[in-house]
């Protein structure tokens, strides 16, 4: 852990100027105030980019499925920004390195010293290759562990059409080091280009565009022209087919989910539509969705260009493709512009919910939209009441902390409410332009919150002095440096959700659960109505709810969650063959993690926990292994 705190010269300083590119329907705003960007140091990396840079990753790799192995090798372009500099640090974890070689002008190869340094448990293992004066590239021969931390492969019987295996990456926060040697830092922006080789049958998509050019057999070609931080590299590869759903948008999946998938992501090439009017063009080229089989450990991963989804939110009545919106809108705060270090987070997650709520509106509606609002304020008040005081802070310090930790609901649900905060107080128009400003300025690069607060001064609060009165630097500390949530901050309302409430009430107060107005609820309305009630609720009353409204069948993922929470602590046994089920088909943490701690709450369910865990932990990605892990074991 020593390493963690070595200080390294960052002295380098960027100038970001805004540079308004996109014809718009409003006038141009007023030039925006240029800020100076320090380069941040990254506690979760090894690598030495202040001294040398990895700027392009070529990748070469078979897929091994029979193995669990990715293998082949990582070409790594280099800039040095020490003329003197004389090794190269890169980040790995569970990686075998065969070979690393050097060349000056990329065509001829000769082996290079190099030494993998002591294992720390939540970094990995930093790679150092000597690199003498000519070198301008490095290639690394190596492999991966079967169980890397970012890499799922998953047996045909885990896949929906269960004849062909499926594999995976997940490489945000710091798992792209599990299956590339790189520098694995937010700061470090590459472009990269990559050969995957899989067996017949199996075909390969990336996060980047793919070269059509006379292809191989089982062999593919990637290219991702901008600049992005190593973790939005994604490869994914299995019985996966395409359909298009607009002119620039698209959905992979395995055959048999595809027609329910193409329905229910229909509205995909509006979203974008929609996001571009707010916030500018959309940069990326195309915007597809993979639907994963439904171990993925996330609701959804905006892998550029191919927003990797959990198939949970295919509800059937479109209720959960907010979450499309959200990863749509990592296009532009994330992708776009992007956390420099972890604990930067929240500029990632709180401005992407921000902007998920505005599409959201902008698609379907403000009474959707302020369902969601109210949601998510609720999450947050609960999480607020939970949590350390440490993790109640958006720039949250990380030091000797696994930077997956660090990613709770509180960045994006404190982080949207600081962006409506700002929105209310200055005006919808300034704010949007103000955004879209912002997503100019910084476009390809990765800042602090810092940088975002000098840039916040400058071209929000300084020429608008009316509202900055009342955004003081006290305010804004409260709100990025503090825990808890200002006095101030807005209150969402839905008009629907008193109509749910006056439901629950009702039913509380005797009336039969069959006689409720429940019709054409959305999923919102349902989880808010479950939510309504209270903790533990007697045999009789679970039973009433599940004969009216087939509870414990439920399709819908997010519902059926809700309802085993609170069967779990009714102690329904009704519930708990689906109980099992769910925790056996579904790897989607969020989902997944409270279920098991409800579980571990008493002694027979933690021993039910346990049980039930022994079944589903094969079939979970490592990061949920190893989360659900901490929980029942
Ligand atoms: N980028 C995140 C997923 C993530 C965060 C992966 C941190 C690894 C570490 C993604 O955009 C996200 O936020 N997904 C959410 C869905 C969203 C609608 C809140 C999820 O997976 O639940
Ligand atoms: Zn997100």
């Amino acid at each position: 852990m020593k390493k963690l705190f070595a200080v390294f010269p960052f002295a380098l300083i960027s100038f970001v100027m805004s540079c308004s590119t996109s014809p718009t329907e409003k006038p141009n705003p007023p030039a925006a105030q240029a800020i100076q960007l320090v380069e941040a140091r990254d506690v979760h990396s090894f690598a030495n980019p202040a001294q040398v840079r990895v700027k392009h990753v070529d990748l070469n790799l078979d897929v091994l499925f029979d193995r669990k192995v990715l293998k082949g090798s990582a070409t790594l372009t280099i800039e040095r920004r020490q003329a003197d500099a004389n090794e190269l640090k890169l980040d790995t974890r569970d990686l075998k390195i065969f070979k690393a070689e050097i060349s000056a002008k990329g065509d001829n190869f000769a082996a290079t010293k190099f030494a993998l340094g002591e294992a720390d448990k939540i970094l990995g293992a930093p790679l150092t290759v000597e690199l003498p004066a000519q070198a301008t590239k490095v290639r690394i021969e190596y492999e991966t562990s079967p169980t890397a931390s970012g890499v799922q492969w998953l047996q045909p019987a885990q896949t929906a059409g269960k004849q062909q295996p499926y594999v995976f990456t997940q490489s945000q926060a710091i798992h792209a080091r599990s299956w590339i040697p790189l520098q694995d830092s937010p700061g470090v922006r590459v472009t990269y280009s990559a050969t995957i080789r899989t067996p017949a049958g199996i075909r390969a998509v990336m996060s980047a565009e793919e070269e059509d050019g006379a292809p191989k057999l089982g062999e593919f070609q990637f290219n991702m022209p901008q600049a992005i931080p190593p973790y939005l590299i994604a490869l994914a590869a299995g019985d996966i087919m395409f359909k298009p759903l607009g002119k620039r948008t698209g959905v992979y999946t395995e055959p048999a989910m595809m027609e329910k998938a193409a329905k229910e992501l229909e509205d995909t090439e509006k979203m974008v539509e929609a996001t571009e009017k707010l916030y500018g063009p959309y940069r990326w080229g195309r915007y597809d969705i993979l639907v994963l089989p439904p171990s993925f450990p996330y609701g959804g991963m905006e892998n550029p260009r191919l927003t990797f989804a959990t198939p949970t939110i295919l509800a059937g009545d479109k209720s959960l493709v907010s979450l499309i919106a959200h990863e749509l809108a990592h296009s532009w705060s994330g992708n776009l512009v992007t956390n420099a270090t972890w604990r930067d987070f929240w500029l990632n997650e709180g401005f992407t919910t921000y902007l998920e709520r505005r599409i959201v509106e902008a698609v379907y509606g403000r009474d959707t939209e302020e369902m969601q609002a109210v949601l998510g304020r609720q999450t947050l008040e609960a999480l607020l009441a939970k949590f350390d005081t440490r993790d109640q802070i958006l720039h949250v310090n990380l030091d000797g902390r696994d930077p997956d930790d660090g990613s709770t609901e509180v960045p994006y649900e404190k982080g949207a409410l600081l962006l409506r905060y700002l929105e209310e107080t200055v005006g919808r128009d300034k704010f949007d332009q103000f955004l879209k400003s912002y997503f100019d300025a910084f476009a390809f690069q990765s800042i602090t919150t810092p940088d975002f607060r000098a840039y916040l001064q400058k071209n929000l609060l300084d020429t608008n002095p009316q509202a900055a009165a009342k955004v003081s630097a006290e305010l804004l500390d409260e709100w990025m440096e503090k825990p808890g949530l200002p006095a101030s901050a807005p209150k969402p309302q839905s008009n629907a959700f008193g109509k749910v409430e006056a439901q629950a009430k009702s039913w509380l107060s005797g009336k039969a659960a069959a006689g409720l107005e429940t019709k054409q609820w959305t999923t919102q309305e349902w989880l808010h109505f479950l939510n309504s009630l209270p903790a533990h609720l007697n045999e009789a009353q679970m039973k009433d709810l599940d004969q009216a409204f087939g509870m414990t069948k439920t399709g819908n993922a997010e519902i059926a969650h809700v309802w085993l929470l609170i069967s779990i602590r009714s102690n329904y046994a009704p519930a708990f063959p689906r109980l099992e089920e769910y925790l056996t088909t579904i790897g989607r943490q969020k989902l997944i993690r409270p279920l098991y701690e409800e579980l571990a709450k008493t002694p027979a369910g933690k021993q039910r926990a346990k049980a039930i865990f022994a079944k589903a932990r094969a079939g979970y990605h490592p990061i949920a292994q190893a989360s659900v892990g901490k929980i029942v074991l």
